[in-house]
């Protein structure tokens, strides 16, 4: 009898503990970003959808993704609606005021998507004085953009300005270069149509973002894809979605 009272006890413990302790951590990915976070025939896929819960395997906390739109993805981690944001990422100044970042997981920089068509005149972003380009709206691209003379359309999903580049509404497109390498040269819809203009004009880290302030949540993150390094785990799930 004391026995079951002390067992019950402790799990009232437990079950009152935080609520990562019970439920373990949830972290928001935008399914628009091939090959990091997409939906396959209905299901969340990709690397860092993959990722996460194996992070989790390794620390002993549960940690699963689950799609948000990138259009408030940040707001929803202010507001605590999740604990992190695995989606591709950029670690920038600005965004460090609010989040706090794990180490880097893949580097990436900005590209320019055009038509195949156009190859013979456009070789990188400095061709597109003018020109009409698509862009996922508050993402690095977005931002880089501004240092250059051209006419921004945003969009809530790349595949949108992908499809209005193809149907000739857009010159270019401008996105990471991970996804514009799975977008259009691994996709057979695309990649007779179009192609990656030059190379990266920026160059960017990508994280795992954690609510600022929550140091345990980051650090187990960090152990756990240090763990993930050191036995080989990391750089193969990479291998698994042609990330190296
Ligand atoms: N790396 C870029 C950024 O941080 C774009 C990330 C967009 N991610 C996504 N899942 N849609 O701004």
């Amino acid at each position: 009898m004391f026995l079951a009272i002390a067992l019950v006890s402790i799990g009232c413990l437990f079950a009152g503990g935080t609520k990562e302790a019970k439920n373990g951590y949830v972290f928001a990915a935008d399914a628009t970003w091939p090959p990091l976070e997409f939906v396959d025939n209905g299901t969340l896929t990709g690397f860092e959808v993959e990722l996460m819960p194996l992070i989790g395997e390794k620390v002993g906390v549960p940690m699963t993704v689950k799609n948000i739109p990138w259009d408030t993805i940040f707001a929803g981690l202010a507001n605590g609606a999740y604990d992190g944001v695995s989606s591709g990422v950029t670690v920038t100044e600005e965004r460090k005021n609010s989040m706090d970042f794990s180490t880097p997981i893949l580097q990436a920089g900005q590209v320019v998507i055009i038509r195949t068509t156009d190859k013979s005149t456009v070789k990188g972003i400095e061709n597109l004085t003018g020109k009409k380009i698509g862009v996922q709206i508050g993402t690095t691209g977005d931002f880089a953009l501004e240092n250059y003379q051209v006419t921004k359309k945003v969009y809530d999903d790349i595949g949108l300005a992908i499809e209005d580049l193809l149907n000739g509404n857009l010159d270019a497109a401008v996105c990471d270069s991970l996804i514009a390498s799975d977008f259009v040269l691994a996709n057979a819809n695309y990649s007779s149509k179009l192609t990656v203009a030059g190379e990266p004009f920026t160059q960017e880290d990508i994280a795992i973002a954690v609510k600022k302030g929550n140091t345990e949540l980051l650090n187990l993150v960090n152990k756990g894809l240090q763990m993930m390094k050191d036995d080989g785990s990391f750089d193969a799930l990479k291998q698994k979605w042609n990330l190296l």
